[in-house]
């Protein structure tokens, strides 16, 4: 199969089970991707053990799926990915387990991958002409990063949220509305109906020359003022606090990811992970960039939430510049971006 590389790749880092085949880091043969949502909505967010043993009943079926839609066997992969954090320990290590399994039986080289640095290079799957450098934001359920992408793989943190992640502060306050979890995509929804005007919640910037973030006192804002009107016997209008949060959210993010940029003299910015698949931040950034003429890039729905496809490119990308595991390879779950 000429001189190109054929990855094999598998996120199990929380609620889904995907495996992806990808020939060098930026063409996706297949993306398999099998989501236990429906499993976890009834306790109103992910519990661990659950998702651990919903991975190991998946797995072998979803590579399998993998290679048959890549129309590939095993003997043509050259290489091995897998997330090895952040995550949940339990969920990360049928992942890594199976990776190291396959890198074992077909000797070849096994990666491993951090998931953040997938998100990121799930763009490089998208934007077939993404070089660095550029200016990086990461928002997904568990993260909230601000970084210089210096190198494909070498990312220099400039930001990150001091108590709850940008995703995180949208699935509590849906929680606090009613809405079902995973909530950011219904707040999204909502928005679209509501007044973003309507209810001034707090913008959190911390001190000026931060580009750190912090939701935990925009979520108490919203739990407060819903108790407010309730007490006063007045009705809530789901759609316009749904609104107002968001927008308090995507202020500080285009914010201080539009200074940031400035800052460096950057003229591209990147967004990934799950929260970069909100219309109101795609919107709000995109007409912020243009203003500043920066080209605003952000990877399509299904490669902003959890995908191996981006794993796989990351996968791709360390293998390049030299990195590969061996099989003494552990789960990180507190793994930080790098
Ligand atoms: O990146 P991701 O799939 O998983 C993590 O690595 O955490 O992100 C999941 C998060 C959830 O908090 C979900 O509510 C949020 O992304 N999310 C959204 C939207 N779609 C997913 N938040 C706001 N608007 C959306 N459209
Ligand atoms: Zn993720």
């Amino acid at each position: 199969m000429n001189n190109r590389i054929t990855t094999l790749a598998i996120e199990t880092s929380c609620d889904e089970t995907s495996c992806a085949v990808l020939r060098d880091g930026r063409e996706v043969l297949s993306n398999i991707i099998s989501s236990q949502i429906d499993v976890h909505k009834k306790f109103g967010g992910v519990v661990p053990e659950v998702a651990s043993r919903k991975h190991i009943e998946n797995i072998d079926l979803i590579i399998q799926q993998a290679l048959d839609e890549a129309k590939v066997t095993f003997e043509d992969i050259d290489l091995i990915g897998v997330t090895q954090g952040p995550g949940l320990v339990g969920a990360l290590l049928v992942g890594i387990s199976s990776a190291k399994a396959i890198a074992y039986a077909l000797n070849k080289p096994l990666i491993g991958v951090n998931h953040i640095q997938g998100h990121i290079c799930a763009n490089y799957i998208e934007h077939k002409d993404l070089h660095p450098p550029f200016t990086c934001l990461v928002v997904s359920g568990g993260h909230t990063y601000l970084a210089y992408a210096n190198d494909y793989i070498d990312y220099e943190l400039i930001g990150r949220t001091r108590d709850d992640a940008a995703g995180e502060a949208f699935d509590k306050v849906a929680r606090t509305l009613g809405l079902s979890y995973p909530g950011g995509p219904l707040i999204d929804k909502l928005s679209k109906e509501g007044n973003p005007n309507a209810i001034d919640f707090p913008r959190v910037y911390l001190n000026d020359n931060s580009y750190d973030f912090s939701f935990s006192g925009l979520k108490t804002a919203v739990l407060n003022y819903i108790n407010n009107i309730k007490q006063k016997g007045e009705q809530i209008i789901v759609k316009d606090i749904a609104a107002s949060f968001q927008q308090a959210v995507i202020e500080v993010l285009v914010d201080k990811t539009i200074s940031l940029a400035k800052e460096r003299k950057s003229n591209k910015i990147v967004m990934a992970g799950g929260v970069a698949a909100n219309e109101g931040l795609r919107n709000l950034m995109k007409k912020r960039g243009q203003e500043e003429g920066m080209e605003i890039l952000y990877p399509s729905r299904l490669l902003c939430t959890d995908n191996a496809a981006m794993i796989g490119s990351a996968a791709y990308f360390n293998y390049i510049k030299g990195y590969t595991s061996d099989y003494y390879l552990n789960v990180v779950p507190n793994l930080e971006l790098k």
